[in-house]
């Protein structure tokens, strides 16, 4: 690295940030554009599971809560694909990009939702394991991204409420309720496990170095098992794992989370992978004239 490379990152390690007209090195900027379109793709992606149930909410208050959360999800990918645009990448070419399967979006959104349990477990628990992503977030080197993470995690936060009423709600209910979550969760909780990535030390972890993230991806796991799982006990859930527990120095003991499934699922091999993408694209193509009337710079 060169002296100025190393300056920035004696910076950015001891809490500096940075802003979009800031010189930077080329790598933390490769970084950053692969690591936030990431996650713009994953709010964007995020919508689909939970949207195919907005005409099956049971009740108009559920359908309202359902479609302003699946609308703060979309201001979400909004807000994010912007900072990438700002970096360099314009948001078509992140669009481009995600529909021809070149860039990815987070394990949990390739899954199918079959019932209206899955709608409770993510809004929840999938919404409860991306907060605590997006709270690291709030430190993160480069200013512009850390800034919109506070009204992100606002709506994070609120979207967990929404989903834990709904659990509250079934698991107050009938029988036949208990066993929709039940029967989610045991679905849901591999896919959860896997949600926070490989257990790299965060010294090796490229994202950390560059404090772009502030937490490693094993600390981040730990925090999610320490916040949800005293919850979803008190509820009378029981969690699918036989290994699990919490040790008498605080670290949460597991079976270790399918690594080879989450690499099949995220580079593009999940169960609903194909339709949604397919979904995607249709979609593009349809308002592909909205577009090209009322953006200046697509005429
Ligand atoms: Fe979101
Ligand atoms: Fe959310």
């Amino acid at each position: 690295m060169s002296a100025r490379e190393d300056e920035f990152l004696e910076y950015v390690q001891s809490g500096g940030q940075v802003e979009t007209t800031d010189w930077m090195p080329d790598d933390y900027r490769a970084k950053l554009i692969k690591f936030i379109e990431m996650h713009g793709n994953s709010e964007l992606m995020g919508v689909l599971p939970e949207r195919e149930w907005i005409l099956r909410a049971p009740t108009l208050q559920r359908k309202l809560a359902l479609t302003a959360k699946v609308q703060d999800e979309v201001g979400h990918s909004q807000l994010i694909y912007r900072v990438v645009s700002d970096l360099g990448k314009p948001r078509e070419h992140c669009l481009d990009d995600l529909i021809s399967g070149k860039s990815k979006f987070h394990n949990v959104f390739h899954y199918p939702t079959k019932t209206w349990g899955d709608v409770g477990v993510i809004a929840w628990l999938v919404d409860a394991a991306a907060i605590i992503s997006q709270k690291a977030l709030l430190k993160c080197s480069y200013a512009p991204y850390a800034r919109i993470m506070k009204k992100i995690c606002w709506e994070e936060s609120f979207h967990i409420l929404h989903g834990r009423d709904v659990i509250l709600t079934m698991m107050n209910g009938t029988d036949a309720q208990r066993e929709l979550v039940q029967e989610a969760l045991d679905r849901w909780w591999g896919p959860l496990m896997q949600f926070h990535g490989n257990p790299i030390p965060a010294e090796d972890d490229p994202m950390y170095i560059w404090r772009i993230k502030s937490q490693g991806n094993g600390e981040a796991r730990q925090q999610f098992l320490d916040g949800y799982v005293p919850q979803i006990w008190e509820l009378g859930l029981t969690v699918s794992d036989p290994k699990l527990r919490k040790n008498d120095d605080g670290v949460w003991e597991f079976s270790e989370p399918d690594w080879d499934e989450l690499k099949h699922v995220v580079t593009g091999h999940g169960p609903k992978t194909e339709e949604r993408l397919g979904l995607r694209r249709t979609t593009r193509g349809e308002t592909e004239w909205v577009r090209r009337v009322v953006l200046p710079e697509a005429a």
